[in-house]
């Protein structure tokens, strides 16, 4: 395992930043798999600046997100296609087919999930997957309890993601909300992986991810067995470690 310990959050997401935009340096036709939410939110940002300032080839790069809403509309704020492109994908200037997410809306999202599987499959498999890091231990939307062999499915959002989400698309409760997300077992064959955590709220589940047991009832600790994983850390996101990194 790979334990990265920034001085601050400033450096944790210039750490994060340059780990996927050096991905692409070596492998122009990379295929990486980017995360949303308040972790990642900067480093996004900082690589569009980055790219501004110094552009780099993008051209036969492959970008898809972990995750996505199901049943709000894609242009909604918080649906995980508008986030990416706010915050990346349109800077980059990406052209869509080398965009790959999983529609918000759809009357078969089985069939969605196999598509979306199918298509980094026939990219060559996934370089490098950045991770957020749910409270409870989530990865993607695999909750607690996800079974670690779970291939791309639907599945439900934790409880204050989902009261959110109604909240700000005044989606009534009568109207089921998900997500599709990667399986467990998608994430793991990834090449690389990019765990990124920060600030004090994370602190527990990172001290349980690193150093508990592997066990779906933290689906992020399966991360522990993979070959080829770091785990990015801001200085309070550690602070419960017994171990010094
Ligand atoms: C949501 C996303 C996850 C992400 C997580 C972390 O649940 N579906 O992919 O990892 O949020 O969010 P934050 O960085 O805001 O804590």
């Amino acid at each position: 395992m790979k334990i990265t310990v920034t001085i601050n959050e400033q450096a944790f997401d210039n750490v994060a930043a340059w780990r996927i935009i050096g991905e692409i340096l070596n492998k122009p036709k990379a295929v990486i798999g980017l995360s949303t939410g308040q972790t990642t939110h900067n480093m996004h940002v900082l690589i569009s600046r980055i790219y501004q300032e110094n552009p780099f080839d993008i051209s036969q790069t492959t970008f898809f997100g972990v995750d996505e809403v199901t049943n709000v509309p894609r242009e909604y704020k918080g649906a995980c296609y508008t986030m990416l492109k706010d915050q990346l994908i349109d800077t980059l200037g990406v052209k869509d087919n080398y965009f790959i997410m999983p529609p918000t809306l759809s009357d078969d999202f089985t069939k969605e999930c196999k598509l979306f599987q199918d298509q980094l499959k026939e990219r060559g498999g996934i370089d490098l997957q950045v991770l957020g890091l749910g409270t409870n231990g989530h990865l993607g939307f695999n909750q607690p309890r996800t079974p670690f062999e779970r291939e791309t499915w639907l599945s439900k959002m934790d409880e204050v993601l989902e009261a959110r989400i109604r909240k700000e698309t005044n989606t009534p409760d009568n109207k089921e909300l998900g997500g599709i997300t990667l399986g467990i077992r998608n994430i793991m064959q990834a090449r690389k992986i990019l765990l990124v955590a920060k600030g004090k709220s994370k602190a527990e589940i990172v001290q349980k991810m690193l150093e508990g047991p592997i066990t779906t009832d933290v689906p992020a600790s399966i991360l522990q067995l993979h070959p080829n994983c770091e785990f990015l850390l801001d200085q309070e996101a550690a602070s419960l470690l017994s171990i010094e990194h």
